[in-house]
């Protein structure tokens, strides 16, 4: 298994796509490396692209509102993204450009053991388990694939674009909430 050393010298390395041709900093994800959580968006914007750091731009802010919702701050989750490298104009990545980039997102997960897997929008929640997923239908109803729970809900941007769905997402994190309460009481 990568050591997280060598899987962020991998992807400072990758050209596995041509998302690296325009990169400025490719984006591994930060947080926690013992988090129960995983929250994966989409891909690197603009903000992000500068520093090499998820979620850090206006969809990050709301991020972290949902976050403290139920108590939790950047610290307590680890944060990643679909594909390390931003897309020119922030398009959704190509099936191609995704493909290439989820052996990093797994070996992510394989270091990280997460509990629960929060799927921020359609593109993370298509590539980590169902390609013909909606998240206005789907979303806040969790699955359980090989012991880990997954759970999609909207992408913050999409919140900042359509704020009348930020109830649904409060919603979902109360329901992430319980769940780690579950896990926790059962575990312990
Ligand atoms: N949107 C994403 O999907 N990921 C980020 O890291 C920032 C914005």
């Amino acid at each position: 298994m990568l050591s997280w050393e060598v899987l962020q010298t991998s992807v400072a390395d990758c050209k596995k796509c041509s998302l690296s041709q325009c990169r400025i900093l490719p984006v591994l994800g930060e947080g926690n490396l013992n988090a129960d959580i995983l929250f994966v968006g989409e891909g690197p914007g603009r903000n992000e692209d500068i520093q090499g750091r998820p979620f850090v731009g206006q969809a990050g802010k709301l991020l972290e509102e949902m976050l403290e919702s139920i108590g939790l701050t950047r610290s307590d989750v680890y944060i990643s993204n679909i594909v390390k490298c931003r897309p020119p104009n922030n398009r959704v990545p190509l099936p191609e450009e995704a493909t290439m980039c989820l052996p990093y997102l797994r070996a992510q997960t394989a270091l990280l053991k997460p509990k629960i897997i929060v799927c921020l929008g359609a593109t993370a929640a298509t590539y980590i388990y169902d390609p013909n997923v909606r998240i206005t239908r789907d979303r806040g109803i969790w699955k359980e694939k090989k012991g880990v729970i997954i759970m999609p809900t909207f992408h913050p941007a999409a919140l900042l674009r359509d704020s009348s769905r930020k109830a649904e997402a409060w919603a979902d994190m109360q329901t992430i909430k319980s769940l780690l309460l579950r896990l926790k009481t059962n575990s312990g």
